[in-house]
């Protein structure tokens, strides 16, 4: 008897005074099932940051507000560029908003991407990146976006510069997408590459 007390006491005091917390793991655990069961995994990767292939987007560490608004969007038909159509919009048309939700909540509390090694202080990518204006919605390192804004840092290299080239030319145009798109005749072609170059390799 005394053994079983003894066992559970600091369990009842760590949940008494992290009672929010204690809550965490249930709902995470609930979008990870929910993750892998809708078959995100097949093309996110089972971590969400090793897609199925090159020109699809890693989500581990995304901002939850994005992935659903992002969901949302291919759901009804608000974004339709690269292959939102063709390989997303099966996956989500029967995902509940709470499933989708939760998935969200799974995917944005994972670390962020991991990457190849940082590229050097003085890379022509990260200066592009700091002085053609994305840092000011992305955040530092493409880690810190504004709110509802997508995090780049660390992601797919042909994913980046598929998107980024689709919001500059008009082909996507959902969500926020119209914030970003004013600044975009600031960046060639070349200079794109260059910056998703160095978004891809930062940790
Ligand atoms: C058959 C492959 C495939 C499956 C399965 C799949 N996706 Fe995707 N997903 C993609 C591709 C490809 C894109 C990028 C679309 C584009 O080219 O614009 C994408 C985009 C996304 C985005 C937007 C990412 C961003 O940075 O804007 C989110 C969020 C997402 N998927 C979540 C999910 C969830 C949640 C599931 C499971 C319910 C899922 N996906 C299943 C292929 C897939
Ligand atoms: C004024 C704010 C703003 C600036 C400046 C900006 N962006 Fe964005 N960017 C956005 C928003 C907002 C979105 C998401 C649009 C949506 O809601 O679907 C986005 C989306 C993206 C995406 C797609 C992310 C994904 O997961 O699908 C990439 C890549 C990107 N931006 C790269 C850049 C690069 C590179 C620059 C600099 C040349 C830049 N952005 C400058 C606001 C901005």
């Amino acid at each position: 008897m005394l053994k079983t007390v003894k066992r559970h006491l600091p369990v009842m005091a760590l949940a008494a005074a992290f009672g929010a917390v204690s809550l965490a793991p249930a709902l995470a655990a609930d979008g990870k099932a929910l993750y892998a069961d809708k078959g995100c995994s097949a093309c996110h990767g089972e971590d969400a940051k090793t897609p199925l292939q090159e020109g699809f987007p890693k989500l581990a560490g995304q901002k939850a507000d994005y992935i659903v608004n992002q969901i949302k969007d291919i759901k009804s038909g608000a974004r339709t560029n690269g292959q939102s159509v063709e390989s997303m919009k099966p996956m989500v048309e029967e995902l509940a908003d709470a499933d989708a939700q939760a998935i969200a909540e799974y995917l944005a509390s994972l670390a962020e991407p991991a990457a190849a090694p940082a590229a050097g202080p003085a890379s022509p990518g990260k200066t592009l990146f700091l002085t053609k204006t994305c840092v000011a919605c992305h955040g530092k390192e493409g880690k810190k976006p504004l709110p509802g804004y997508p995090a780049i840092a660390g992601q797919d290299k042909a994913y980046i510069i598929a998107q980024a080239s689709d919001i500059q030319t008009g082909k996507r145009t959902n969500g926020k997408s119209n914030a970003m798109q004013p600044v975009m005749h600031l960046v060639n072609a070349d200079e794109l590459a260059l910056v998703a170059e160095y978004l891809s390799t930062v940790k």
